[in-house]
């Protein structure tokens, strides 16, 4: 008990050591994907130190309909320790590897356990745990397979607040007065406490011995593990109550052949597994072998592979929905787990190279007697021949024959069993996949087709376009033609009205000249007339005047040949007179017509 005490304490005080984001990790409860199995290397990783390691895994059976199991894999290296903590569920627990101390107080005290390979053992909800590793010679590692359950619900893990609680978590969670008032602790010490460097939940372990403690220690371990330990503490006389174990390898088993064995642990045979509904199995299959076909009326079975390889063959009871549960059959080793649900018949089969030897812990709330279905003990046995002959639709020489032969049970000889079953599942993994190719390919086919007829459309489309814009082209060259040819026709138009103009003016103006000239013809006519009418009339007065000239000439001629005649005459006259007379006459009449005439007369 002062062990654990100061221990706690030294966690709280001395081993902050440093924090880290996977202390909040360490406690969650998603643990990759909920399958009915789960390889190694498919669980979660919790949190990794050089000290040590944990790591889960959540498994549900083939029906999803209920809520899966919970697994943590705890891995302490030599010389390890795991962290107080406060456990929230059952937890029962198998020792695969390593030897170490778990040490916990439950509600009346403190005890501790000296744990090996092969042990068992559960504890119950509201303990505060830790575990510590040996320092051993072979340095093997403490390595505990752990299951999680609530009593109280069916053997199902509430997930909400995880498996357990580092207890510094708890404590730091409140504020420092009251811690402070809690703890009855100066300012310093919480503040100590709050300041520390969060350790991650595995840490290297103590040194072992603690000569003391100081008063304040005691005080704290008080306030938390109560009054009674306290003052033992306080007393330094503290004695831890062994607990004693239960070890599977060491016990017998139930049962035993050449071809392996099998062992459970149940109430009966551990007390403490009393009130909790998880039950421990172990079955060694040597090589070549098979636990025979058989079915759990009450439990679910959980198992974890501790050596070798195996086979499983989970057959789905179910006729109705094959979607949802299918048979199944896997292959798994050394650290993969594999969980069958109630009801679902199933072998476990073991290679002929090595035998094959897993752990398990079956969940119920009352008793499993599970259910074979070859052999003697047979449950087809208890049935009636006849009946069972009807069923199979077969002669009850065939259900005898069925029945009768084998002579072992429970496990049974299987020589390349596991063999067999495996090139089945790979030749079912091989058609899946083919078949999957054969869907991806079908997809890929589809999509290409679906892409070609796109890419079709979209050529129409373009062809189409192109088409559209080609016509368009047409027209607007069409349109342009015509808008040429009317504009050519409207130039010649133009020109031809403008020819028609030009000849109209050009008609005009010959017209005009034509006028002109025909004008200018008549005017040179008229002038023409004009002057010879002026020529004519200048002709007829130059005649007149010739002739006026003539006359006068010829008057004068006449006067002159009449003055001459007077002049004769008168000199005549002088001799005789009278001349005068004709002279005056002439004078009188004026004209030379008459004035020859009178003249003429005269004469
Ligand atoms: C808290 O830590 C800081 C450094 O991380 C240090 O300076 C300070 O003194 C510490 N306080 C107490 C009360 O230990
Ligand atoms: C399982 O059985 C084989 C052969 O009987 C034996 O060699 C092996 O040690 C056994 N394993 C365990 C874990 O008991
Ligand atoms: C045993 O045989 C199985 C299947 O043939 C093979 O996968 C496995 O590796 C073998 N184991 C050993 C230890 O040889
Ligand atoms: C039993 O099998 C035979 C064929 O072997 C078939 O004709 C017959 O209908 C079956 N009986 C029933 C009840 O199905
Ligand atoms: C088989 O069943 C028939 C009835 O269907 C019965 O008459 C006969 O005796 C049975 N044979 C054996 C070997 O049980």
């Amino acid at each position: 008990m002062l062990l654990y005490k100061s221990l706690i304490v030294i966690s709280f005080l001395f081993l902050a050591v440093s924090l880290s984001h996977d202390q909040v990790e360490a406690y969650d409860v998603k643990a990759g994907p909920v399958r009915p199995m789960v390889k190694r290397d498919e669980r979660r990783s919790l949190i990794e130190t050089e000290y040590g390691r944990i790591s889960a895994a959540k498994i549900s059976g083939t029906d999803g309909t209920r809520r899966p199991y919970y697994l943590q894999f705890i891995t302490l290296e030599p010389n390890s320790l795991f962290l107080p903590a406060l456990l929230h569920s059952d937890m029962v627990f198998y020792v695969h590897t390593g030897r170490g101390r778990l040490s916990w107080a439950d509600e009346d005290d403190i005890r501790t356990l000296d744990i090996r390979r092969g042990d068992v053992y559960r504890l119950q909800p509201g303990s505060v745990f830790y575990i510590e590793s040996n320092l051993e010679q072979e340095r093997e590692k403490l390595r505990i397979y752990a299951i999680f359950s609530n009593t109280e619900d069916d053997s199902y893990f509430e997930p909400v607040v995880g498996a357990y609680t580092s207890i510094s978590d708890l404590i730091l969670g409140f504020d420092r007065k009251v811690l402070q008032s809690a703890f009855k602790v100066s300012e310093d010490v919480i503040e100590e406490l709050f300041n520390a460097t969060r350790p991650r939940p595995i840490v290297h372990a103590l040194p072992k011995k603690k000569k003391s403690l100081w008063a304040w220690e005691a005080r704290f371990l008080k306030a938390f593990v109560g009054d009674r330990d306290a003052l033992e503490l306080e007393a330094m006389n503290g004695k831890k109550k062994k607990a004693k174990t239960y070890n599977i390898l060491d016990a017998d088993p139930d049962f035993k052949n050449c071809n392996g064995w099998s062992s459970t642990v149940d109430r009966k045979d551990l007390r403490l597994l009393k009130n909790s509904n998880i039950g421990i199995f172990m079955v060694n299959l040597t090589k070549g072998s098979m636990m025979g076909p058989h079915w759990n009326p009450m439990a679910t079975e959980i198992a974890i592979v501790l050596h070798g390889q195996g086979m499983v063959r989970v057959v789905c009871p179910s006729t109705g929905k094959q979607s949802d549960c299918k048979n199944m059959r896997f292959k798994v080793e050394e650290g993969d787990a594999f969980a069958v649900p109630r009801f679902h018949p199933m072998a476990q089969m073991s290679f002929n190279n090595d035998s094959f030897v897993f752990v398990g812990f079956s969940t119920s709330t009352s008793t499993n007697y599970p259910q074979f279905l070859a052999g003697k003990r047979s449950v087809l046995q208890e049935l009636d021949k006849q009946i069972l002959s009807v069923s199979f639709n077969v002669s009850n020489t065939t259900i005898n024959q069925l029945l009768a032969r084998q002579e072992e049970y429970i496990i049974l000889d299987c020589t390349s069993c596991a063999e067999e079953e495996e090139s089945i599942m790979q030749e079912e993994i091989r058609r899946e996949r083919e078949e999957e190719e054969a869907r991806e390919r079908e997809k890929e086919r589809k999509r290409e087709e679906e892409a070609r007829k796109r890419q079709e459309e979209e050529e129409a489309r373009k062809r189409e376009e192109e088409e559209a814009r080609r016509r368009e082209e047409e027209e607007e060259r069409k349109r342009q033609e015509e808008e040429e040819e009317e504009a050519r026709r409207r130039e010649e138009e133009e020109k031809r009205e403008q020819e028609e103009e030009e000849r109209r003016r050009e008609e005009a103006r010959r017209q005009e000249e034509e006028r002109q000239r025909r004008e200018q013809e008549e005017e040179e006519e008229r002038e023409r007339e004009e002057r010879r009418e002026a020529e004519e009339e200048e002709r007829e007065a130059w005649e007149k005047q010739q002739e006026k000239e003539r006359r006068r000439e010829e008057e004068a001629e006449r006067e002159r040949e009449r003055e001459e005649e007077e002049r004769q005459w008168d000199e005549g006259q002088q001799k005789e007179e009278g001349g005068e007379f004709v002279r005056a006459k002439v004078k009188i009449s004026g004209d030379g017509n008459r004035m020859v005439l009178t003249n003429v007369l005269k004469l």
